[in-house]
């Protein structure tokens, strides 16, 4: 079956969290299940755009407003993702380095998914799958169903994958005008509360919707931001599948990205030898438990909590552990968490950055991966943290809560807490540095998480079972 996934981000072309290094696994995953599966995006203007070889695919053009948007798709020429990477290059709207943040966003992405349409509407053959990945391409099953221009292609099952439900999207509906025409009374699927709201138009017009795991399906339906009594109403057609990583890329015995390398048998050296040269680069002591956090600096990650948490857990535990950050987001927290970075000298930094390399060397190096979130859809650092023998300190929530065991339960090897409080934080600090003392358990948790499969395997599987079932769906006319 031929599968386009849609998404704003794929890893390595453009990432800015996990949206990216799903799309850029699942379709790879799909394709030696013996399908066909491709990826459509943005072109923006990264590193991996000029350092890799493009043919062009597609030119089109289509008004938007009161203009002509003339559009090429490009192609990676090689194949080596694994799958076939197109972008949409539209001048001076999608050619930008930064993927989300412009003023213009909400028109960025309708004109990139209005190009996605003109492009397959003009295919001779028949697409069996549009895959759509958050609320940037969500107005895509709208968009076929409903416009008169792309009656021809409706017949193409649809199914959006919600990544992230605390953005949606929204737009005024001054922005109807800049679609290509549709069937107006049919306005009620594009609206919410007064607002276009891409995502719930996507939950309303997907033939499936899935989340990327099962237990943030069920708080969807109680917290999503505004459409719970939507995720409640459709659930119907809801699932939960639970995102695998690529055990490739994330390989400790083969890991590009680091010097010293190790497996589920030689673990206990190989962890120490990247600790020591992290500890070395940040002048800690490789003697205390090192916790390291990786990821945007962003409320949903309760990162707003740790300059209280932080001073809190030193001023207690003072120095039995040291703290590694690796993210950014938040200006202000982003401000004061560097400003620790002298308060406690040898034991703390942040590192404001995104850092790929220096990622993979704190997964491999560190003791405990601290993911204290608000939110958590999925979450994959926990899996790759995992995969690395480094103890995840989790908040019980979403795809923390599926893919964690605590250690004290039968087969567990994290630590699991309930709460965002600074109290139960600190309870995570203190469990952990407890349990780096009994190296006995220490081990028996690092080889348990080792062995676990979280490879997409089985989930990719699971997509292609979901997108049988929609072939062989009658959809009710509306
Ligand atoms: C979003 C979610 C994260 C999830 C990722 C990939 O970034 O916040 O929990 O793992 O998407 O699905």
């Amino acid at each position: 079956m031929e599968i386009l996934h849609v998404s704003a981000e794929c890893y390595p072309m453009a990432k800015a969290g996990g949206l990216a290094d799903v799309v850029g696994a699942l379709p790879k995953y799909q394709n030696r299940l013996g399908h066909f599966a491709k990826v459509i995006m943005p072109m923006h203007r990264t590193k991996f755009l000029y350092e890799n070889n493009w043919e062009v695919a597609h030119k089109g053009s289509f008004p938007m407003d009161d203009r002509n948007i003339e559009f090429t798709i490009i192609k990676e020429a090689t194949n080596k993702l694994g799958f076939d990477l197109y972008c949409v290059d539209i001048n001076g709207l999608l050619d930008r380095e930064k993927i989300y943040g412009h003023e213009d966003d909400a028109e960025r992405f309708l004109a990139f998914q209005i190009a996605v349409c003109e492009w397959i509407s003009k295919w001779e053959h028949r697409l069996d799958i549009l895959h759509v990945h958050d609320h940037h391409a969500a107005l895509l099953p709208f968009l076929i169903q409903h416009c008169h221009q792309y009656q021809h292609i409706s017949y193409i099952r649809t199914i959006l994958t919600i990544h992230n439900a605390q953005y949606q999207g929204w737009m005024g509906w001054h922005n109807a005008a800049l679609m290509p025409s549709w069937n107006t009374w049919q306005w009620g699927l594009l609206d919410w509360n007064k607002l276009i709201n891409p995502l719930a138009a996507g939950i309303k017009c997907a033939d499936a919707v899935t989340t990327v795991s099962p237990s943030y399906m069920k708080e969807l339906q109680h917290d999503a931001n505004g459409l719970e009594t939507l995720m409640a109403a459709e659930s119907y057609k809801c699932r939960g599948v639970l995102n695998g990583i690529d055990f490739e890329v994330w390989n400790p015995d083969t890991d590009a990205y680091l010097t010293h390398h190790f497996n589920s048998e030689t673990f206990k050296e190989g962890k120490e030898a990247n600790k020591e040269k992290l500890c070395d680069e940040f002048g800690f002591d490789k003697n205390l438990p090192l916790f390291i956090f990786i990821g945007r600096l962003v409320e949903e990650k309760s990162a707003d909590m740790f300059p209280a948490f932080l001073e809190a857990a030193f001023s207690k535990y003072g120095d039995q552990f040291s703290f590694l950050i690796l993210g950014s987001g938040d200006k202000r927290i982003e401000e004061i968490l560097s400003s620790f970075n002298y308060k406690w000298l040898g034991f703390f930094n942040a590192r404001i950055q995104y850092n790929e390399t220096l990622s993979h060397e704190m997964y491999a190096g560190a003791d405990f991966l601290f993911m204290p979130s608000r939110v958590e859809p999925c979450g994959l650092n926990q899996m790759y943290a995992m995969r690395y023998g480094t103890v995840p300190v989790v908040r019980r929530i979403g795809g923390l809560q599926d893919t964690v065991i605590d250690f004290e339960d039968e087969n567990g090897f994290g630590i699991c807490f309930q709460q965002v409080s600074i109290v139960d934080m600190l309870s995570g600090i203190d469990r952990g540095i407890q349990l780096f003392k009994d190296s006995e358990t220490l081990t028996l948790c690092r080889k348990r998480m080792m062995a676990v499969n979280n490879s997409w395997d089985n989930s990719a599987a699971e997509y292609i079972n979901i997108y049988n079932g929609l072939l062989g769906l009658q959809r009710k006319s509306v």
